[in-house]
């Protein structure tokens, strides 16, 4: 059987990690500047998160969401303390597009509506609803394309005013900084206005922070830099450090209902003992303050780059936007340098490392860049 060609590949193997580093099938050593597409949070083959995981897997698996599992409660216990959402509700999944899924379906629940609200340039994953208040008429199907949604720009307070006002949103969508997007910020402005115009028109607020959450930005949260709690928010990526788990924190203003939302697979025992080792990990290792200062390092660093045309991210959540199609830059920082980069659109390169990249680390990074870019 063939695998189904929907990915460009580069012709990597790789087959080993270590912290920021990967190793390939031929021996060759690489920076990872990338984290697997934001996925490593404590990097690669952690010792205590390689115990916990075996040690779990040798006890047990799985089994089903029809009995207790403590561990679920473990990981909510200690994702609520480092957060700052101790009074928020846990329901566990196993990827950011289920996570933002359920958030919207909780969402109508709730109000009883059907209209959302994204924003230009937006990605919340490939299912039905998250795929519709995903920015990309490409990757909408048919099916998909229900009407559902008004996508306005970001960070336009009038226009999101305007629209809410209409008194029939269901729920706003928005990253806490966009990824996928090419590294777009919301302005501190922005989100308390949002916050506010979502109170005032009873529309739910659904902070994505898939990819900016889990302390990438240099915070726990992206949307913690406004000052603002959403109603729900979703995370996914660096929660398992490679193991799929998804998760939706959800306000005590939501009542659970028996049957309403439910998985097989997530909040098994094997995610939970992975996403209970990245806490322990995240804390005992300082990693989110590690993100906020090695991130602030490299952003002054690299705005005195010539050659890039913007800098723009938060913590270790980077986007380096040139004039020029980035393509060759990012294969020759891949074969040349020896450097795993990430991409936004044509002209974006994108940087998101382990959150335990080393101030040494980045230095080489910087150094590798230097040599592509002279
Ligand atoms: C902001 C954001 N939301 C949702 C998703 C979808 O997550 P997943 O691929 O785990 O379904 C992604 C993935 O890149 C993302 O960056």
């Amino acid at each position: 059987m063939k695998l189904f060609d929907v990915y460009p590949l580069f012709d990597v193997n790789i087959v080993r990690g270590k912290g920021c580093h990967v190793w390939d099938d031929k021996g060759d050593e690489y920076l990872d500047l990338y984290g697997g597409h934001a996925v490593i949070s404590i990097g690669h083959a952690h010792p205590h998160y390689v115990e916990a995981v075996s040690r779990q897997v040798a006890a047990l698996g799985f089994y089903s969401n029809s009995v207790i599992n403590k561990l679920q409660q473990e990981v909510a216990d200690r994702l609520g303390a480092i957060s700052g959402y101790d009074d928020y509700q846990l329901f566990l999944i196993n990827s950011g597009a289920e996570a933002n899924e359920n958030a919207l379906k909780l969402a109508s629940f709730h109000n009883g509506r059907t209209r959302l609200v994204s924003f230009a340039k937006a990605f919340h994953g490939r299912t039905s609803l998250s795929v519709e208040v995903t920015d990309n008429p490409k990757i909408i199907a048919p099916v998909n394309d229900n009407g559902h949604v008004t996508y306005l720009p970001l960070n336009d307070i009038e226009a999101m005013k305007d629209e809410l006002a209409k008194g029939d949103v269901c729920a706003v969508i928005i990253e806490g900084i966009q990824g996928v997007g090419g590294i777009q910020l919301p302005t501190t402005e922005f989100m308390q206005a949002l916050r506010r115009a979502c109170d005032e028109n009873d529309t739910v607020l659904i902070l994505d922070e898939i990819q900016s959450g889990y302390g990438r930005s240099g915070k726990f949260f992206a949307h913690q830099y406004a000052g603002i709690r959403p109603d729900i928010i979703t995370v996914a990526k660096g929660i398992g450090n490679g193991f799929p788990m998804g998760g939706v924190l959800i306000s005590p203003k939501f009542e659970p209902v028996y049957g309403q939302l439910g998985t097989t697979f997530g909040g098994n025992h094997l995610a939970c003992a992975a996403a209970i080792a990245v806490l322990d990990v995240m804390k005992a290792e300082g990693l989110v303050e590690n993100a906020a200062k090695v991130g602030a390092f490299l952003l002054d660093e690299l705005k005195g780059f010539s050659g890039i045309r913007e800098v723009r991210g938060r913590g270790l959540m980077i986007g380096l936007e040139f004039e020029n199609p980035i393509k060759e830059l990012r294969r020759r920082l891949l074969f040349e340098q020896k450097v795993f980069t990430g991409v936004s659109g044509t002209n974006v390169l994108r940087l998101l490392p382990p959150l335990c990249l080393s101030m040494e680390e980045a230095g080489d990074f910087l150094n590798r860049l230097h040599k592509v870019l002279d």
